[in-house]
């Protein structure tokens, strides 16, 4: 009997005048007394397929009786025919209709009008039925996908680190502890109450905040590895580039220096967007139609050039000199906002920068020191619209050197042992970088806010889903 087949695979095929069964959700459903039209997607792509019903057969009181509404999931059966109306070249002439689960139009949430991307936050668990989400997360899984290739085309190892560490690799303390709360004997506090703050089996351990360490421990041995994963940060920030939780892509490469990194960094974004562009036409086609119309050229734009490439010194010179009020001064030693950023991006290059040697009190303890003793080998990839994309560095492979940085910050070397062994034993030069995956996504959807790149967003107060 008859298999169904996906909506892309119908609207591309030629192979018409068949028998064909589709399975979707109804998207919209519209018509006359002599002919209604039905909207089916069934999420295989941004598009949906018209499905026509002939009102002898299917008249509206019957459609609506079966409950043949918007959000209800159907299966149509019908011939696959060229299609008379505009921006559709096939269509299915409905023999059948069978309604798997209806959708109550005075309940259902989401309605015909479309609604504001604030309202769709709060009903995250619909929101993926709409064109947007439909479009931002095939996009998510596109990125994934592409960065998992191009790793693997440039002779990267996959390497999965821990969530649950004992280390701060960032050294900032924005970590979420790990508690065990065993529901046979859950830790007691004094007055007898659960104490959730007690260890992780007797050590204290957080949620981790980068994979960084780790991966260095592997490119000491593997050359060139990445990590691909969810990362944590207990930063009380609601701002629209902020997340809770959100994942981060880490490549760490043995013998590279910070020249190396940006070439890497910037031929890995350049290689993303271009991805972006040539498998999600018709997602990106929609976002920029109905949220941004310099979007497509902004993606075209980083393909087609290379980025700026300047010192953290020579930008705050630029920052200080220009006519532009800031909110926060610049000052050397101070880090920049993310208004400095933007200025040096959209106002003064008008390109992707690529800012290096940073004052190393503003840096993680792991940095490569600079000769001058001031400045370490740090790159931050600053991009339009977003700020901050990457941050990275080359890392201090001296270990007498590395050790009298985490002093200086108050980095228990206790603690991290292990990753001192690296020093200790067949030191190299090495570095590395993080893209934040939900920046990218930003980036390339062209949404204001990360809460809406991302299926579930974890933020202070996003406890409902
Ligand atoms: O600059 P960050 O903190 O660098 C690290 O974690 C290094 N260990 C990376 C490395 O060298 N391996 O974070 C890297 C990137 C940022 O540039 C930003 O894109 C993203 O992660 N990021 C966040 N994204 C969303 N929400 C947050 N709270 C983020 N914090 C950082
Ligand atoms: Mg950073």
């Amino acid at each position: 009997d008859l298999r169904k087949t996906s909506v892309q695979e119908l609207l591309r095929s030629t192979d018409l005048d068949r028998e064909v069964l589709v399975k979707g959700w109804v998207r919209t459903r519209r018509g006359n007394k002599y002919v209604q039209f039905i909207a089916v997607n069934d999420g295989s792509g941004f598009n949906s397929i018209q499905v026509v019903a002939n009102a002898e057969q299917f008249p509206e009181e019957k459609l609506k009786a079966d409950g043949v509404e918007n959000g209800a999931a159907i299966a149509v059966r019908g011939r696959l025919v060229a299609s008379q109306g505009k921006g559709q070249s096939v269509e299915i002439q409905a023999e059948e209709i069978t309604v798997y689960g209806s959708a109550d139009p005075t309940t259902y949430p989401l309605q015909k009008k479309g609604h504001s991307l604030e309202f769709l936050r709060e009903i995250a668990h619909l929101r993926p039925r709409t064109n947007t989400f439909g479009a931002v997360l095939r996009i998510r899984h596109a990125m994934s996908f592409a960065i998992h290739k191009y790793f693997n085309d440039h002779g990267y190892f996959y390497i999965h680190t821990p969530i649950i560490t004992g280390s701060d690799a960032e050294g900032a303390g924005q970590m979420f502890r790990v508690t065990t709360l065993s529901d046979t004997k859950p830790p007691l506090n004094e007055a007898g109450e659960v104490d959730y703050t007690a260890d992780f089996f007797g050590k204290a351990t957080n949620l981790t905040v980068s994979g960084q360490l780790e991966g260095e421990v592997a490119a000491m041995a593997l050359g060139k590895v990445y990590t691909f994963g969810p990362t944590f940060r207990a930063e009380n920030s609601n701002t629209a580039r902020h997340l809770a939780e959100f994942w981060m892509i880490e490549p760490e490469v043995a013998f590279n220096d910070l020249q190396d990194n940006m070439d890497l960094a910037e031929d890995f974004l350049r290689s993303l967007v271009r991805y972006a562009l040539e498998h999600c036409p018709d997602d990106l086609q929609f976002l920029n139609d109905q949220y941004d119309k310099e979007l497509l050229n902004r993606l075209q734009f980083v393909v087609d050039n290379e980025f700026k490439r300047l010192t953290y010194t020579e930008a705050v010179e630029i920052l200080k000199s220009a006519k532009q009020k800031f909110e926060f001064p610049v000052d050397w030693g101070t880090d920049l906002q993310s208004e400095h950023e933007r200025y040096l991006v959209e106002k003064h290059f008008k390109k992707p920068v690529i800012l290096t040697n940073y004052p190393k009190d503003i840096k993680a303890f792991y940095m490569k020191l600079d000769e001058d003793g001031r400045t370490v080998r740090a790159m931050d990839v600053l991009f339009p619209g977003i700020g901050e994309i990457i941050g990275g560095s080359q890392r201090e492979e001296d270990m007498q050197k590395l050790t009298q940085r985490m002093q200086e910050m108050h980095v228990p070397e206790e603690d991290l042992w292990w990753y001192l062994d690296t020093r200790r034993y067949g030191s190299a030069p090495h570095a590395g970088f993080g893209l934040g995956f939900e920046r990218l996504i930003l980036f390339i959807t062209g949404m204001a806010n990360i809460r809406d790149v991302i299926p579930f967003p974890r933020f202070p107060k996003s406890a409902e889903f």
